[in-house]
């Protein structure tokens, strides 16, 4: 059954929420039914074309990957990151995210940034627009800010972080996710909130958690961050079953009798 924005309000305290990132029919597909949502982020600018950061992702290729997921997975409830660049302005971002809703079957865009985007936020919702709110340590700054950095690490921080939340909330935001915080930060921010916060790198407390599906699944091995769990050591299987296939190929044991016409 499709997953809701209104399921997923009727989980908060009750339920913990799962996310995961998909990027590609083949993986929504296998995500979907299992988990209640799967995030198109901009992360796949990253673990899927190699870049550094997500900051050259384009809206062209949210939209691709997105109508893919949403090929994919039928039941799950799906979120598009909107890119760097594409929300600057609230008119910008309502075309853009407009797009999106348009061209994709996508439930709700995600924006990163604090109380400054609750403008943009209360735009997109009055024109039918879910959003999903991001804040935190933001991807889409680590440029400008020199780095990834954990947040809420002093009272400045702390009380920047709850201030933002509120005022997200109080634009329409339907969710927030939550990055690279401080576990008594985004508990107190889960407390404060009626929306579901979802945590990534942001301790126990939260409504629920969001990884970035090759990180969890170890196909990305060069690095693992602090708050990564791995589920399995992807990149190993698929380089010995790669091995495998390349070895039988070697010795004329593939293609046997059995794969033949
Ligand atoms: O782009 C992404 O995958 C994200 C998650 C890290 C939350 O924004």
């Amino acid at each position: 059954m499709k997953v809701t924005i209104s399921k997923l309000h009727s989980y908060k305290n009750n339920k913990k929420i799962t996310m995961i990132t998909a990027y590609d029919a083949l993986f929504a597909k296998m995500f979907d039914n299992i988990i209640d949502t799967i995030l198109v982020g901009d992360s796949l600018n990253m673990s899927f074309y190699g870049e550094n950061d997500t900051v050259s992702a384009t809206l062209e290729q949210m939209i691709y990957h997105t109508k893919a997921v949403c090929n994919g997975a039928k039941n799950a409830y799906i979120i598009s990151d909107m890119p760097f660049g594409t929300y600057q302005t609230p008119q910008n971002a309502l075309i853009n995210a407009t797009k999106i809703f348009k061209e994709t079957k996508a439930d709700a865009i995600k924006l990163e940034g604090g109380k400054e985007k609750a403008q943009t936020i209360k735009l997109l919702t009055d024109n039918a627009i879910a959003v999903v709110a991001h804040i935190g340590l933001m991807p889409q700054f680590s440029r400008s800010e020199g780095g990834y950095k954990v947040k809420g690490k002093d009272e400045q921080s702390k009380i920047k972080l709850l201030e933002d939340a509120k005022a997200l909330e109080e634009a329409g935001a339907v969710m927030l996710v939550i990055e690279g915080v401080k576990e008594e930060v985004a508990q107190e921010i889960t407390k404060n909130l009626k929306i579901p916060v979802i945590g990534i790198g942001a301790g126990r407390y939260t409504d629920g958690q969001v990884l970035v599906w090759s990180d969890m699944l170890g196909f990305f091995d060069e690095f693992k961050p602090k708050f990564v769990k791995r589920y399995l050591n992807g990149a190993e299987i698929v380089k010995n079953a790669v091995k495998n296939y390349i070895n039988d190929v070697e010795d004329s044991k593939f293609p046997t009798e059995a794969e033949i016409y």
